[in-house]
């Protein structure tokens, strides 16, 4: 095999290696739990999330990226949802005060999607496991 036909396979690899958690995440079959399976915040505390669930389900990664740069990076202190609620920006103040069961909500589901927020390690929860 010549340089091309090595520099292709290496290629190969490559894109399999960072394509992975993907494959794993098919082969898993759907990408989230069902609603039975998560537990919701009590709804005498809340019954809407800060912007409407799907939206939730498909971007609350990005949210929670933005509330850090808006809160460590420019001083932002309020996020403004599209309903025009007022929320301060902090994963443990904030999404975990509703999401009071992290272990029965974000884990079952990032375990289900063999997703691993490595945010824990820092980010610690008052009374929510680990
Ligand atoms: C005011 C309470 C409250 C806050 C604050 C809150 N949530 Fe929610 N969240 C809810 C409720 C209630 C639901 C269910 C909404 C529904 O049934 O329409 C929900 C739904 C969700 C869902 C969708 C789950 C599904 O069923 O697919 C995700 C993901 C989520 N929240 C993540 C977050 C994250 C991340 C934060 C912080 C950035 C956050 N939530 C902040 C109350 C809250
Ligand atoms: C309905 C299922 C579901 C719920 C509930 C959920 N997540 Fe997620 N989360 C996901 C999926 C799926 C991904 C991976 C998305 C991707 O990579 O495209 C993810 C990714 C993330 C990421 C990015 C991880 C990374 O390494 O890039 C963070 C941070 C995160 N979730 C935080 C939370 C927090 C905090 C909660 C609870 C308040 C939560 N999530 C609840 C499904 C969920
Ligand atoms: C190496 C440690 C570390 C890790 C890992 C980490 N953070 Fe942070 N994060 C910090 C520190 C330090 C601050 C600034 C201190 C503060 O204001 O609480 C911060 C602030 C934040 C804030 C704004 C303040 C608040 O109360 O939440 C958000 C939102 C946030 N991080 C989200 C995340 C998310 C989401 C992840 C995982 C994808 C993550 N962080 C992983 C250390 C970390």
């Amino acid at each position: 095999m010549g340089d091309r036909g090595k520099a292709l396979v290496g290629l190969g690899v490559f894109i399999l290696l960072v394509t992975f958690p993907l494959w794993g995440r098919l082969a898993g079959g759907q990408p989230v739990p069902g609603r039975d399976d998560l537990v919701y915040p009590d709804p005498a505390k809340a019954t809407d999330c800060i912007e409407a669930r799907d939206w939730m389900t498909a971007n609350h990664m990005n949210l929670l990226n933005r509330w850090r740069d808006d809160l460590v990076r420019r001083g932002v202190t309020e996020y403004v949802s599209s309903s025009g609620k007022r929320y301060y920006p902090s994963l443990t103040k904030t999404c975990l005060d509703c999401h009071d069961d992290r272990d029965k909500f974000c884990n079952r589901c990032h375990d289900y999607a063999h997703v691993t927020p490595t945010c824990w390690e820092c980010h610690t929860t008052p009374g929510g496991g680990a």
